[in-house]
């Protein structure tokens, strides 16, 4: 865990004020820049010492077989892993005779700051070499949002006491010799030297490399360019090797002066062209830099930032940390779609090789509905890519004798690459969750073009794979068998209450989007009968009962089963996952994360308010949260049955996932979909925004600690700001034309001449539910996580 005093409080941005050796790897992912095309974990300038190198290329992979001790039919033959690619951000620095290595000398003065605001890496040292020459390092790092092949640095030296020459490399390494893998099965597996030279060269100020992965085919190109202001006997050698190409700019420096160098790389890749076209592709991209310059990219990059806040901020009164830790969470979440275009949104983003840098459901359940409120477009290109793998995803659903289309558990290409098929091929549910996400982005944008062109197919598709999964039974009820939820402590059971829930709604909306584009649906040879077979297994969803305990199982056995040892189960046996066989825990009743309250959260409308009140407490003590995508899930429904507190607590837990390394495993990279969760813990927990066919409601009421939160959203073409206190909730149309919406069950209608007011009812709500001995969330307010509160940066 990520103590005090590693990061300091502030509303804008996260600094570090001292170097933690120890805490590199964690750190690399937390100051990870990326802008969802390329990203670039926080290593230092100088390449070592590092946590883990990596620079990423979304869809960048290599094929890897995937071996079995016991095959079997439809296993997938081979898995994809992201690769580090070629490294752009090193800068070496030689200062005399010594190398600027933090692991020597004395460190006076350390600080790295991830700004917010301006979107880049701030770093300061003033480092003194063991023979004693002190020197101070100013460096900013940016991936520019607004040229999506852009990497740019603005690197400065300067000696402090004396007099010493310098020479700065500035260099592109590809095949960085990479740490060995631990054998956690969550952990990205290691390829050594994926990358095979095709071309190297260097002139001057400028080299440029190309090279292609063995198996995947994939070629990737990256240019450099560094523009020099050192003082007038500065030299510059250059020479290129397959691996390296280096700058070498020598300054002799005194005391008052600097050389600072800018640095440019751009890359790009390609499953298709040819050598000299991705070439010329990051020459191009390069001389585009050039020419906007340091500045350009700078103010780009601010502009671009102030118009992502002014739709999506939360601002919040009576936390500072959860604050800083909001804006942190939409400041990753946007990092990891901006740009993705038409590419997957990893579970890790591009921060690190966690997961081996695949894209699951998290994406389309976690992260698109917050982007979807905040950055509709980037929600537009996330499921474009979905449609362009919907090819693979028939294949699919062909080799496992269904119809339809069955979408990969996890991939970066298109392909299942997942190997352990009972929480793999098996959760089906991940279809649905397409289709929700289609549904959620059309309903909430109106993009009509979309919903005709790429939205339509998807949900047909996905309906015909439930039509072939699912039965009428001969009382005519409509069961999905011997599938996987998201619970992956319980596999391959009948009647998951979130599948078929989310298989209803996805079974309806293709019904209804078929009746809206006729022509379009006749072209996909949807007739009359299909759309009307459709209906029917939704009408006559089978969703099971427990009518002796009065609660909705999980999946139609579950509550039969006998209760997980919960209080036997040492601190140290969590994650579950690593310390039991499977068998055991898929018999017994324990909740790896949220599952059926995952459904009263997407399905609310088909949960009466008590119903969810019971439910939510009887699940809360069979919930371990061994995945990070449980807590915010539960912090919503915590808010909705009034438990304001818990749902505080679990806020706590899904906002500070990275920020505090609760789950010991940043270093793999940080986990979007819980960060964007910490956005739907305020927004829909305290919040209680919902949307429900198309109609947008909210119940505010806050916790304890906090006296006002106001978020803005965009829906429908218009932004919109709710502001909440504990007595009263503010509605302020910012743009648009009028809009109704939903306040505690009221109607009312706001438009942009005048804010509406309405108080907020008292909450009602039952005892504290309890958690598994030992699994309690933090509680939020009882211990402050950082003691230290510096001044605020304006
Ligand atoms: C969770 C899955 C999730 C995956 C990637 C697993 O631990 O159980 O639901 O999709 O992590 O985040």
């Amino acid at each position: 865990m990520i103590e005090h005093p590693a990061f300091t409080v502030e509303e804008w941005s996260v600094r570090e004020t001292e170097l933690h050796l120890d805490l590199l790897p964690q750190t690399e992912s937390i100051f990870a820049l990326s802008n969802g095309h390329i990203g670039l974990r926080g290593n230092l300038d100088e390449g070592e010492p590092f946590g883990l190198p990596g620079t990423y290329l979304n869809s960048v992979y290599e094929q890897r077989p995937l071996p079995y001790a016991e095959g079997g039919y439809g296993y997938p033959e081979s898995g994809q892993t992201v690769i580090n690619v070629t490294n752009g951000k090193i800068i070496r620095l030689l200062v005399d005779d010594e190398p600027f290595d933090i692991r020597y000398g004395d460190i006076q003065e350390h600080e790295r700051e991830l700004d917010l605001r301006a979107g880049v890496l701030r770093r300061k040292v003033q480092w003194t070499s063991p023979t004693g020459r002190a020197i101070k390092v100013s460096c900013v790092r940016m991936v520019s949002f607004t040229q999506r092949s852009v990497v740019a640095i603005s690197y400065e030296v300067e000696p402090v006491n004396a007099a010493v020459r310098v020479v700065v490399q500035s260099e592109l390494v590809t095949n960085e010799a990479m740490p060995e893998k631990a054998g956690d099965p969550r952990v990205g597996a290691v390829l050594k030297s994926p990358l095979i030279c095709d071309e190297h060269k260097v002139e001057g100020t400028h080299g440029v490399m190309v090279h292609h992965t063995n198996v995947s085919g994939l070629r990737i190109g990256t240019a450099m360019d560094n523009l020099v202001e050192g003082p007038p006997d500065t030299v510059i050698e250059s020479e290129s090797y397959p691996d390296i190409v280096r700058v070498s700019i020598t300054a002799p420096l005194k005391v008052g002066e600097r050389l600072r160098i800018v640095k440019f790389v751009t890359y790009g890749w390609s499953g298709q062209r040819s050598l000299p076209a991705v070439h010329d592709q990051v020459v191009a991209a390069l001389s585009a830099a050039r020419s906007t310059g340091w500045d350009g990219l700078l103010a780009e990059q601010r502009a671009y930032l102030d118009d992502f806040w002014a739709r999506s901020d939360i601002e919040i009164e009576g936390d500072p940390e959860i604050q800083q830790a909001a804006r942190f969470a939409l400041f990753h979440v946007l990092q990891a779609g901006a740009r993705a275009e038409r590419r997957p949104i990893p579970a890790k983003g591009l921060t690190g090789p966690g997961y081996d840098g695949h894209a699951f459901w998290d994406t389309e359940i976690f992260v698109l509905p917050v982007l979807t409120l905040t950055s509709p477009n980037t929600v537009a290109d996330a499921l474009r890519w979905r449609h362009s793998i919907l090819d693979l995803a028939k294949q699919r659903a062909r080799q496992l004798g269904l119809n339809g289309a069955a979408f990969p558990w996890r991939t970066i290409h298109g392909e299942e690459c997942s190997g352990y098929w009972p929480a793999g091929t098996a959760a089906f549910h991940i279809n649905a969750d397409i289709a929700y996400a289609v549904t959620q982005y059309v309903s909430s944008t109106g993009d009509t073009a979309f919903e005709e062109e790429i939205g339509l197919e998807l949900l047909v598709e996905t309906a015909r794979l439930w039509r072939s999964l699912g039965y009428l039974d001969a009382t005519d009820w409509f069961r999905i068998d011997g599938v996987t939820g998201p619970d992956e402590y319980s596999a391959i059971a009948d009647n998951n209450v979130y599948t078929n829930l989310m298989a209803q709604h996805n079974f309806r909306a293709a019904a209804e989007a078929v009746q809206r584009y006729p022509d379009k649906a006749h072209t996909l040879h949807v007739d009359v009968e299909e759309a009307a077979n459709w209906r029917e297994a939704a009408e006559r969803m089978f969703i099971p009962y427990d009518e002796h305990l009065a609660v909705t199982p999980q999946d139609e056995t579950f509550t039969e089963h006998e209760v997980w040892n919960m209080a036997g189960t040492r601190p140290e046996q969590y994650p579950l996952l690593l310390h039991f066989p499977y068998f055991d825990l898929y018999r017994k009743q324990v909740i790896k994360q949220a599952d059926l309250v995952l459904a009263m959260q997407l399905r609310g409308d088909a949960f009466t308010p008590e119903q969810k009140a019971r439910n939510f407490a009887y699940y809360e003590p069979l919930t371990v949260r061994d995945s990070s995508l449980s807590a915010n899930t539960q912090a919503v429904l915590a808010a909705e049955v009034g438990q304001l507190q818990l749902a505080y607590d679990y806020l706590d837990e899904a906002a500070f996932m990275d920020l505090h390394d609760l789950e010991h495993n940043v270093q793999d990279g940080v986990h979007i979909a819980s960060l964007a969760g910490a956005w739907t813990a305020l927004v829909a927990g305290f919040g209680g925004l919902r949307s429900y066919n198309g109609s947008l409601s909210f119940a505010p009421q806050l916790p304890g600690d906090i006296t006002r939160i106001a978020f803005h959203i965009m829906f429908l073409g218009r932004r919109l700001r709710v502001e909440m206190t504990a007595t009263e909730a503010t509605y302020h149309l910012l743009e648009g034309s009028p809009l109704q919406v939903r306040h505690h069950g009221d109607e009312i209608t706001l438009s942009v001449d005048e804010p509406v007011n309405r108080p907020i009812p008292p909450t009602k709500a039952g005892p504290r539910p309890t958690q598994p001995p030992g699994r309690e969330p933090m509680q939020r307010g009882a211990r402050t996580r950082y003691t230290e509160t510096p001044d605020k940066q304006n």
